[in-house]
């Protein structure tokens, strides 16, 4: 009796001393395993009479449910006490700062260009494309530019193929021809897309530049609508205080043309009056040209199968980095395509 019970408070206490689980599991070996005096004990029960041997039996089970809770008690507080010191561990400080992501963005003229165009999208205009591989027929001839056309030397256009008549694109006109051939009025398109001109490079020349190209034909178009539409189009891009004023000039592919200027908003005389001298913007005049447009010429309009005696059209030319220059006081147009990060990330 006395062994079982020194055994029992060997046990408990061996339980309750195990730091870890590893000491645990020795603790239950020691005490109950194979090689335990409690085996022992039992084995010497056949040595007893039947009565003795009852009661015996029943002092085991009991010692074995003790030593069981014990063990299961002890087991769970062990394991939460690793649980705690993993997690303490493993702890993660979210007062870090975060590493700083710098996710891409659309190019400054992609920008612009996409949001002169949603200017016209929003007139209801509709997006058109062509190639800037082009051929002669719609680069020129369709657009009423003669052979002659000094615009179709060599010193402008960079042919791909002078036989075959194959250029690379020197506006975005040609897909007004494209759109117009291709369809039945009215039609209302704005073209962007990049055009090559023969140019060497300077502040304010690049070689490969950008175009908006919008075209409209329909019945009754008149100049009024050109000009409504031109300063509803400054208005949301540089500002709704601004005027705009058309200079008469000349375009094969218009008739009448216009060069467009815009107020001046960068000296403060965004309504047109004379601005300041030193204005790097305007030098003083209060204008700035953003773009060419005309009513679209008879000529034009029948070579491309349209009856001028229906209908009539204007049509506009914007220059993309030009307007992202003047908005954003760009001074050199080489800013653009030196892919200098530095640059490109303030917009
Ligand atoms: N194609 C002209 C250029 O590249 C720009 C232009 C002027 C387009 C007048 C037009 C226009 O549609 O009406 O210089």
């Amino acid at each position: 009796m006395t062994d079982l019970e020194t055994l029992q408070r060997d046990a408990l206490a061996a339980v309750e001393r195990a730091g870890d689980l590893d000491a645990l599991d020795e603790a239950r070996v020691r005490f109950t395993g194979k090689k335990s005096d409690l085996v022992t004990i039992q084995k010497g029960m056949r040595e007893l009479s039947p009565d003795e041997r009852k009661e015996r039996g029943k002092q085991l089970n009991a010692f074995r449910d003790t030593f069981q809770r014990a063990f299961d008690a002890r087991r769970d507080e062990l394991a939460s006490v690793a649980l705690r010191e993993r997690l303490e561990a493993e702890r993660l400080d979210l007062s870090l700062p975060p590493r700083r992501l710098t996710p891409g963005r659309p190019h400054l003229l992609t920008q612009v260009e996409q949001e002169i165009v949603d200017v016209f999208v929003g007139l209801g205009y509709r997006v058109a494309e062509g190639p800037e591989v082009e051929s002669g027929a719609y680069n020129f001839d369709l657009l009423n530019i003669e052979p002659d056309h000094p615009a179709r030397q060599e010193m402008d256009t960079i042919y791909v193929s002078f036989a075959a008549d194959v250029v690379l694109r020197t506006h975005t006109s040609p897909v007004q021809a494209r759109t117009m051939t291709a369809q039945a009025p009215p039609v209302a398109v704005v073209c962007p897309g990049r055009v090559y001109r023969a140019d060497s490079v300077d502040a304010t020349h690049s070689p490969v530049f950008t175009q908006v190209e919008g075209l409209l034909v329909a019945q009754d178009v008149s100049m009024a609508d050109l000009r409504g539409t031109l300063l509803a189009f400054s208005r949301a891009l540089f500002g709704a205080e601004r005027q705009i004023r058309l200079r008469p000039s000349f375009f094969p592919f218009t008739e009448p043309s216009a060069e467009v200027d815009v107020s001046c908003g960068f000296c403060g005389a965004a309504d047109g009056r004379a601005g300041d001298p030193d204005c790097r913007v305007c030098s003083g005049t209060g204008w700035i040209e953003i773009l060419g447009a005309g009513m679209v010429d008879p000529n034009v309009l029948s070579a491309c199968g349209y009856d001028p005696g229906e209908v009539s059209g204007f049509a506009f030319g914007i220059g993309v980095e030009r307007v992202a220059m003047l908005r954003h006081g760009v001074r050199d147009i080489r800013d653009f395509y030196d892919a200098d990060a530095r640059f490109l990330s303030r917009f």
